[in-house]
């Protein structure tokens, strides 16, 4: 039985995204790179719908988080960071690795910060160097609505607005340029529908000016080095070329799609789970307003062992999906519903939790 992934991360990879990885090697200086590098350029461009260059990094999600915290902050800055799950609380330690201050905003998870709150913070909190938050938090399923109008706030205090959109660009809406964000780094692995092991990030500049009188904290993800040679439409370090490959593929199914339809088709997908979860009687863990339309972050069903329901549903239905985590592994378990997921995909994964929970013994007075 073929297993449809309906993790956050990675998602289904469709077969000619597969197939296009195995095309011979080029050389990463050669007119053919170029070409690769030019097409994938112009297509990342529309889907973080900016000007600003975008750079592509050969590491997952985290390297690209890394690299935008490496570039920014210098020992002693303050930033602040909005913690409302687990992916925002590893943005805030890699902030204090890099010697930065988290001025850390507390979030009660399952909730978003709002610009209010940020404004509010800014206006109290002296030499403060950025925002740093997290989109989509993949671990409670909830979306920043206030996205847009934060990235004002920041503009208006003239601080840099970094945003982690990993789990949710291309499948949710986003404007880099029109939203002011700074730094947007994404992932190969989620809406993009491309398998694991790039991360991209744009710079506007705005953050260019910061990281040209700082310099990079790290040697790899020096962004100086990555703009030195995006000129020339190569990268500073061997790529990985079948991935690039790979995320061609899937940048121009995207542009086939046409980005818009491409995020209506995530939000209705996501919305089905969410009426199907509420007429079975499964409690959602994110409220209302900030759900995302990536990730369907479920409360564990009282008396159900959520290991066991996600077993039959693996082994019966051939349908993974996810524990939950961080604070919550325990308590939640999660649905990802990203990349090329569509009727089809959402009609296996609720047949098979709705047969899952009933052979355990779950009732609910919904029905
Ligand atoms: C919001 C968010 N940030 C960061 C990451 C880390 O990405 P990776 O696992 O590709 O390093 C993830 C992965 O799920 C994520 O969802």
């Amino acid at each position: 039985m073929k297993e449809i992934l309906m993790i956050p991360g990675p998602t289904n990879v469709p077969d000619h995204i597969i197939k296009a990885m195995a095309k011979p090697l080029i050389s990463h200086r050669s007119a053919a790179f170029h070409t690769l590098y030019d097409n994938i350029s112009t297509n990342l461009k529309y889907v973080f719908q900016t000007e600003n260059d975008v750079f592509i990094l050969t590491s997952s999600g985290t390297g690209g988080v890394e690299c935008a915290v490496a570039n920014i902050i210098s020992k002693g800055d303050r930033v602040i960071v909005p913690v409302h799950g687990d992916f925002s609380l590893r943005l805030k330690d890699t902030v204090k690795k890099f010697g930065g201050i988290p001025v850390e905003l507390i979030v009660k998870w399952g909730n978003a910060p709002t610009a209010s709150m940020i404004e509010e913070t800014l206006e109290k909190e002296a030499d403060v160097k950025g925002v740093f938050v997290v989109y989509n938090e993949t671990s409670t399923g909830v979306t920043i609505r206030d996205l847009a109008k934060i990235g004002e706030v920041c503009r208006k205090h003239s601080v840099l607005f970094v945003v982690d959109t990993i789990s949710n660009l291309g499948g949710d809406y986003l404007n880099v340029d029109e939203w002011n964000v700074d730094l947007c780094i994404t992932g190969s692995q989620k809406c993009l529908a491309c398998p694991p092991g790039l991360s991209m990030i744009s710079v506007s500049n705005k953050a260019w000016k910061m990281i040209k009188t700082k310099g990079a904290n790290s040697y790899y993800f020096d962004l100086l080095k990555f703009k030195q040679y995006h000129k020339k439409k190569e990268t500073p370090y061997t790529p990985a070329i079948p991935l690039f490959y790979a995320l061609e593929e899937g940048l121009q199914m995207l542009k086939l799609e046409g980005l818009k339809n491409r995020i209506i088709r995530h939000e209705k997908c996501a919305n089905v789970f969410y009426e199907a979860a509420e007429a079975s009687g499964l409690e959602l863990y994110a409220a209302k307003p900030v759900r995302s339309n990536t990730v369907i972050t479920i409360k564990n069903p009282q008396g159900i062992n959520t290991n066991k329901m996600r077993k039959i549903m693996r082994e019966k239905f051939g349908v993974l999906i996810s524990g939950g985590m961080g604070a919550i592994k325990e308590s939640t378990f999660r649905i990802g519903s990203m990349g090329i997921v569509s009727k089809k995909e959402v009609k296996i994964t609720i047949n098979a939790l709705e047969n899952a929970l009933l052979s355990l013994g779950y009732r609910s007075e919904k029905g």
